[in-house]
């Protein structure tokens, strides 16, 4: 039995957990029931922060950051920049000893992420596997001329490049509104936050020049046979996602986010998401559906098979070539009738998906990243035929190029009209070519059981835009160029 490695953005492997006892062979499954339905953290007086307060100057920061240190930073906890990459925030020691009530905040903040570095070729936020908390937003763009849509992409670079930095927010200047919402106290922690910022194909009609530039791959999200779309939730001409350890930066992140673009684009549907911890530890995050989401991925640490497989290579076929290092994103809204689910018993269950649901490994497998052997099991006495693993990835040659770079977080929003759980997935993937990679694999997905227990609403396609290199440039600087 050959076997897959675990993923990891951060590189490391994930542990096996321990050998469940392996149920009897499963039979045949039963015909689906009712189918029909930086480097640089930001430092007071950068561009990104100075861009927001063109008049304040370096005289005037250090009055305000001497109010935050006696005022607010209890006991000087101090975020350094460098400090706050490497993990961390230091207590400094006054001499006779560390403030309370700073110590008692130590152990909250040293459980956050360390920073992710913004700049790069790529986007930072498309590898790494999901964080605690995420959000989706899809805007419009409002910008009134192309010189304004090229500020705002400029702005949501500053305000992503101090974001995930984190760091001392600018002091209001004398009777204007504070320049950060507070919600993250004093200093902005960075916990890990990516933005990954995205163009629709809308932004590419007659507004601002931009039709001859639009991606080759980049369409309107096509309607599949089982799903509900909700055109409210669907599309936009811009998108951005926000992951971090915890809910309130990601939050905090969007509000920036939108205060400061202002004018320039405006939220058209949004949705938050979490990933829960790995339970066993040391396995993978599980759905709502009880299921291990998220086994089997192409290698992120494979720089082949990320150029094959996740980026805009230079040069692609079709492809304006400022596209090159970008990333199609496919976001689904996926509802999940678990009610119904809770229905169905776990045998019938692991035969939707082809694993079992405690231990994540494949039916035929006894490990969790053990590879499903379809060649031995030509009938799917074993994995059925229309198991959604076998069916998304049947693991030949030729469908080899077929392969996306799965993401999912788990929504939760409230009850319905009629008092059921409103919850389901937020599933992302990148690709290099959505028609070549996310089309095929839901094609083959049609019609398989799972369709009876989840609803598509909403969603879209999307270019992330190649990554920032460094502090003089921005987000979709070749598109204007
Ligand atoms: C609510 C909807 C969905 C649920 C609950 C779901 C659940 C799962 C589960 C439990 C697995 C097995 C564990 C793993 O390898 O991560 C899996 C694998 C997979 N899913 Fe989904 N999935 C959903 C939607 C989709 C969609 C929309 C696609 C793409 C069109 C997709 C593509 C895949 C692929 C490619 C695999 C890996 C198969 C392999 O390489 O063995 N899934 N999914």
């Amino acid at each position: 039995m050959s076997s897959e490695s675990a993923e990891s953005a951060e590189g490391g492997n994930v542990a096996e957990p321990a050998k469940p006892a392996k149920p009897a062979k499963p039979a045949k499954p039963a015909e689906p029931a009712g189918a029909g339905k930086p480097g640089e953290p930001a430092k007071p007086g950068d561009a990104a922060m100075s861009a927001e307060q063109p008049g304040v100057g370096r005289r005037s920061f250090l009055r305000g950051m001497a109010g935050g240190v006696a005022g607010g930073v209890a006991g000087g906890v101090v975020v350094g920049g460098i400090a706050g990459a490497a993990g961390g925030y230091a207590l400094r020691g006054s001499g006779t000893g560390i403030d309370p009530a700073a110590a008692a905040n130590l152990a909250e903040l040293e459980g956050r992420l360390p920073a992710v570095p913004f700049h790069g070729k790529h986007q930072a936020g498309i590898l790494p596997t999901p964080k605690a908390a995420t959000a989706v937003i899809s805007f419009s763009a409002t910008a009134e001329s192309r010189a304004e849509l090229i500020e705002l992409f400029q702005t949501v670079t500053d305000r992503a490049r101090f974001l995930t930095a984190g760091g001392m927010p600018p002091p209001a200047g004398i009777a204007g509104p504070s320049t950060d919402s507070g919600t993250l106290g004093p200093t902005v922690v960075p916990d890990g936050l990516t933005v990954t910022f995205g163009v629709g194909s809308t932004l590419f009609d007659d507004r601002y020049g931009l039709a001859s530039q639009l991606p080759a791959h980049l369409t309107q999200m096509t309607s599949f046979p089982n799903d509900n779309l909700d055109p409210a939730q669907c599309g936009g001409d811009l998108i951005l996602q926000l992951t971090a350890g915890n809910e309130d930066v990601v939050l905090h992140a969007l509000r920036d986010i939108a205060k400061n673009t202002r004018g320039g684009m405006q939220a058209n549907w949004r949705i938050h998401g979490f990933s829960s911890p790995a339970r066993p530890p040391g396995t993978v995050p599980r759905n709502q559906l009880g299921f291990m989401d998220g086994i089997a991925n192409p290698s992120v640490t494979s720089a082949a098979q990320m150029n094959e497989l996740v980026w805009v290579r230079p040069g692609a076929q079709g492809e304006p070539s400022w596209t090159a290092g970008g990333s199609y994103i496919v976001v689904r809204l996926i509802r999940m009738f678990v009610e119904f689910w809770d229905r169905v018993d776990v045998y019938e269950q692991q035969l939707m998906f082809g694993r079992y649901r405690d231990s994540g490994y494949p039916l035929d497998a006894d490990g969790i990243y053990a590879t499903p052997d379809y060649a031995t099991d030509p009938e799917g006495d074993v994995i059925p035929l229309t198991a959604h693993i076998r069916l998304a990835n049947p693991r030949t040659a030729q469908t080899a190029n077929q392969r996306i770079l799965r993401r999912a977080w788990n929504y939760d929003r409230g009850l319905d009209q009629v008092g059921d759980l409103d919850v389901g997935l937020i599933f992302t993937c990148f690709q290099q070519d959505i028609q070549r990679q996310f089309v095929q694999v839901q094609t083959r997905l049609i019609g398989e059981p799972l369709v009876d227990y989840i609803s598509p609403f909403g969603g879209g396609y999307f270019l992330a835009l190649p990554g920032v290199v460094d502090s003089s440039d921005y987000f979709g600087r070749a598109l204007f160029a």
